[in-house]
């Protein structure tokens, strides 16, 4: 039988996941097969648990059950340590049940390689103090930048990441309302792009940065892209590129072997005009 992998969520139909894992495959020779399942609610550990139970050896776990996945990990890598939450879950050669999480190595990746632009040194204002927020906090601060802002439309919540993170780097919390126009890059790590919304924010923050990035992604661009090219934002992307370099982080986890990402990003792009 082929090794099998698999992306969970709920919902999981739209889900890029296993197009993304048969590209990498095919472009690195290896022999694999990935699917993705709809776990019920709440059946997430019932469906992991008889996935590795059948010989399963790897996942990607997704929204809404990044938490879950973080709990049912035997051990976990440092970063999804503190992330709270695992989007990669394989057993080691002992059986012991690991989590991990590439979103932010993902996140990270995308924008110093495929976008060739380094964070280090500069200003960086995160929009959003949720689970994907805190999942990426932590591989940014490791890339040394200047200054990282956290402002979310629930103060408390920045707050708690500021002070989660504060011994990784210079991270701070601040209103939305507080916001000047004092950033090199704006990265939206809020879901309000989901209801076509956008943060409610001071046009200055996207005017003078250098890089704005929604780590959402939408074939028709998302209403903080629209919103900030608006504004006369001078460059943006959105999280197409971060979901695929979160996916080759997880197959270079399971396979030991990294993928080429860029023609994947390119396939995909093409695939969805
Ligand atoms: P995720 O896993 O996507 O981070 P989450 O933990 O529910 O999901 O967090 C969603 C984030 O988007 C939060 O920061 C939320 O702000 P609150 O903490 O105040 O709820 C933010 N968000 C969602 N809709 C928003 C909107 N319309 N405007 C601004 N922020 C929004």
């Amino acid at each position: 039988m082929m090794d099998q992998y698999a992306v969970v969520g709920n919902p999981i139909a739209h889900s890029k996941s296993p197009k993304i894992h048969a590209l990498f495959a095919k472009e690195t020779g290896q022999v694999m097969d990935y699917t993705a399942i709809q776990a019920p609610l709440d059946e997430f550990f019932g469906v992991v648990a008889a996935f590795f139970e059948h010989g399963g050896k790897g996942l990607n776990v997704t929204v809404p059950f990044k938490e879950q996945a973080w709990q049912i990990a035997e051990r976990r890598s440092s970063a999804a340590e503190k992330a709270g939450a695992v989007n990669t879950l394989w057993r080691d050669n002992d059986g012991v049940l690991w989590g991990g999480n590439t979103d932010g190595p993902g996140l990270v990746r995308d924008i110093t390689t495929n976008l060739n632009y380094s964070l280090k040194r500069k200003r960086i204002l995160v929009l959003g103090a949720g689970g994907a927020v805190r999942g990426v906090l932590q591989p940014i601060l490791e890339t040394q930048p200047a200054a990282v802002i956290i402002a979310n439309r629930t103060r408390r919540k920045a707050d708690d990441l500021a002070t989660l993170f504060a011994g990784q780097g210079p991270v701070e919390a601040v209103d939305f309302s507080e916001l000047g126009g004092d950033f090199d890059v704006v990265i939206n790590g809020t879901s309000a792009s989901l209801e076509g919304d956008v943060p409610p924010i001071s046009p200055d923050c996207v005017k003078g940065a250098s890089l704005v990035y929604d780590m959402m992604y939408a074939p028709q661009g998302t209403a903080f892209l629209h919103w900030a090219e608006a504004q006369g934002a001078a460059r943006g992307a959105d999280g197409l590129g971060m979901l695929v370099e979160q996916a080759a982080e997880a197959f270079f986890i399971w396979r030991g072997v990294r993928p080429q990402t860029a023609p994947v990003l390119d396939a995909l792009r093409s695939f969805t005009l």
